[in-house]
């Protein structure tokens, strides 16, 4: 699996230590991925690895072992569980240290995933906590046990419930990380074989404003891509705004709202445009001709 994952056409790749490793097996599972992070080409992909959480007896050692034994291709660590803006904190004074003792050149970057019920409510302060902070993360499986919702499968959609059970969970962090300029992912859908299910499922957050999504199969890549990349017409579109925009406010009597077909353009719609070219473009997009 892991000599795999560098090849899967994922945006960032996370190792993980916590709950996907039987707890008599986290030692092992340190070695093992300092040794993939060292010995495997990861190419562009953002490398990050998940720690176990503050309350477990594994975490100092987790993250002296990995960010001692990794090199600087190590981009980020996962702080799971998160509760408070001190367990970030935390981390990022440890991480801190290390890097002063090894002298690392390049800092490691924090990810923080709110899969509780207080870190819900704390999430606020949680998003501000450290500039080593890049991304949020909502943990639905641990989210969905935290709050005791009647449900066996994590992070998928329950037909009993008139509307989305997570949408007001979906927009709290997708605001906080917002507010705090971070990048705002949602976690995993857990039935990997059912691909159309989870194309429905993520779109839900990609309309919402979120970022990415997790996959845990390599199946699960190429539909979440899909899903979080804008289509042809609408990368199209946004340039033609872009373009018309630009033309109204720099030509002629230069207006600020001016109409772009059978609908008003004015500066607010500069700025969506504008996202939907940027996530275009890091897709690696192009417009169409003509
Ligand atoms: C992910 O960690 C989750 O609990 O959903
Ligand atoms: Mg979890």
């Amino acid at each position: 699996m892991l000599a795999k994952a560098p090849g899967l056409g994922a945006d960032m790749v996370f190792l993980d230590l916590e709950d996907a490793v039987a707890p008599m097996e986290k030692p092992a599972a340190r070695d093992k991925i300092v040794k993939a992070i060292n010995d495997l080409d990861w190419g562009e992909t953002v490398l990050c690895v998940r720690v176990n959480a503050w309350d477990t007896e594994w975490t100092y050692r987790d993250v002296i072992a990995i960010v001692e034994g990794a090199s600087e291709r190590l981009d980020e660590l996962m702080l799971p569980k998160v509760e408070s803006a001190a367990e970030v904190q935390a981390l990022d004074m440890l991480l801190t240290q290390i890097e002063k003792s090894t002298g690392r050149q390049s800092r490691v970057g924090i990810e923080a995933q709110i899969e509780t019920a207080r870190g819900l409510i704390n999430v606020d302060e949680i998003c501000g906590a450290s500039d080593r902070l890049e991304t949020i993360i909502f943990g639905p499986a641990d989210f969905a046990a935290s709050t005791e919702m009647p449900v066996l499968t994590g992070g998928v959609q329950i037909p009993e419930y008139p509307g989305d059970h997570f949408h007001y969970v979906f927009s709290r962090i997708l605001m906080a990380g917002r507010a705090n300029g971070l990048q705002v992912i949602d976690g995993p859908f857990l039935k990997i074989r059912e691909l159309e299910q989870l194309r429905d499922y993520a779109m839900r957050p990609r309309i919402l404003g979120y970022d990415g999504k997790w996959a845990l199969h390599p199946d699960q890549v190429k539909v979440i891509n899909e899903v979080f990349t804008p289509t042809q017409e609408q990368f199209d579109r946004a340039f033609d705004i872009l373009e018309a925009y630009e033309k109204a406010t720099t030509e002629g009597d230069r207006k600020g709202a001016v109409m772009f077909g059978d609908e008003m353009i004015d500066e607010a719609s500069r700025k969506m445009a504008n996202k939907f070219v940027m996530r275009g473009e890091r897709a690696g997009m192009s417009r169409s001709a003509g």
